[in-house]
């Protein structure tokens, strides 16, 4: 008996200030794995981020816009409340270091208790990636450091012309 196709989506949830390689190579794991990963970009009004969510939209889609199983999106409230819309069964998350588990597993643990239907995943990243986090970028970069091959390419100039124009690094 023919069975039909399920498609698998995950979703990929972040604040994602700004993109960096260590996210990059997530996504494309995960692009491998899943039908669909949506890289979901927290509305959060409380945090004062370095970029807009449009302008990290902008930078994601893209960086990824060869790539038709990478879609970008932005979300509010709670991330399992999204995933349902979306129809994803899957949340990805990444697992740099020791350090990072407690509170994934935490999070994992709490998304399983609000909808035992979604199912998180950590995912680790190139070992290259495992020290690499947007705050750090973000620190280095308004040092004056270089982050060339951290970041894509795009969010290094986006990064310059933050600075530019003066508004400056907040970390
Ligand atoms: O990149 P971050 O800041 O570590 O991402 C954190 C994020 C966005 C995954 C997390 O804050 C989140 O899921 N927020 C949505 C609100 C929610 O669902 N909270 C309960 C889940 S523990």
């Amino acid at each position: 008996m023919a069975t039909s196709p399920s498609r698998h989506v995950a979703v990929y949830p972040g604040t994602f200030d700004p993109l960096t390689n260590g996210h990059v190579d997530i996504i494309q794991r995960g692009a491998v794995l899943f039908d669909r990963i949506v890289v979901a970009i927290l509305i959060n009004p409380t945090k004062s981020p370095l970029f807009s969510v449009e302008e990290r939209v902008e930078m994601a889609r893209t960086v990824f816009k060869s790539q038709p199983a990478v879609e970008v999106d932005t979300f509010d409230g709670l991330l399992v409340d999204y995933a349902q819309q979306r129809q994803a069964n899957v949340i990805v998350r990444g697992l740099r270091a020791i350090s990072d588990f407690e509170y994934e597993m935490q999070m994992a643990l709490m998304n399983r208790h609000l909808s035992s239907a979604i199912e998180t995943i950590l995912m680790m990243p190139a070992e290259s990636y495992t020290y690499l986090s947007s705050q750090l970028v973000k620190e280095v970069f308004g040092l004056g450091g270089s982050v060339r091959g951290l970041v894509p390419d795009l969010v290094e100039t986006r990064l310059r012309e933050k600075v530019g124009t003066g508004n400056g690094i907040r970390v």
